[in-house]
């Protein structure tokens, strides 16, 4: 049966576990830059958007035990792995589309993660930039008052100077993120 997250499916189990682990690979670092952004207050919600296995959103929920952390993906597969992967008191996952995020209501979250999400959202089903713009027109519609939306993901760049930092070091076996840049570039 087609659904909307069709072409999102990987297949099967082991499809599944190939891809999360080359993703989460770099949660920690993918986590680390953005836990900065997040004030730690007594009940705030967090929302990871397009939360895929469900890692990062679990670091987020052991560095903030304080907030109520929700991890959101259009995949149900992803979601039932989240949660037969990871259980902690402050820590929930659920189906819901980034552009619409229709389970939440207006001016109840202090904070978005949007950790390589947006480029799913505007690439898969056919791509539409717009899509971009109404997932961060909502996220904003959603945020309370001073909210944080942070946004790690792939730049679109436009007729201007673009400044990029990466790290030189490379990782175990792989290359430094600044050696990949070359490589793909
Ligand atoms: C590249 S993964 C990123 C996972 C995780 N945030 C990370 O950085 O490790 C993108 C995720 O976004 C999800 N996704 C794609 N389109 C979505 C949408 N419209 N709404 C919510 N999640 C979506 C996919 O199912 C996938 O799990």
């Amino acid at each position: 049966m087609q659904t909307k997250y069709t072409t999102q499916d990987r297949g099967d189990k082991k499809d599944y576990q190939q891809y999360l682990e080359a993703m989460d690979a770099i949660a920690i670092e993918k986590v680390a830059s953005a836990s900065v952004f997040f004030e730690p207050k007594q009940g705030n919600i967090l929302v990871d958007v397009g939360m895929a296995s469900g890692t990062s959103t679990t670091i987020l929920a052991q560095l903030f035990p304080q907030l109520d952390i929700i991890g959101v993906d259009i995949n149900p597969k992803m979601v039932d792995i989240a949660n037969e992967t990871y259980q902690l008191p402050n820590l929930s996952f659920r189906e819901d589309d980034g552009e619409k995020l229709s389970t939440f209501k207006e001016n109840s979250v202090s904070g978005f993660f949007n950790c390589s999400a947006i480029h799913h959202i505007t690439s898969y089903n056919d791509y539409d930039n717009n899509r971009a713009i109404n997932t961060l027109r909502r996220q904003v519609e959603l945020l309370k008052d001073k909210g944080v939306l942070v946004i790690r993901d792939f730049v679109k760049v436009e007729e201007k100077e673009v400044i990029l930092e990466l790290s030189t070091v490379p990782k175990d076996t792989r290359p430094s993120d600044s050696d990949l840049f070359i490589q793909f570039a």
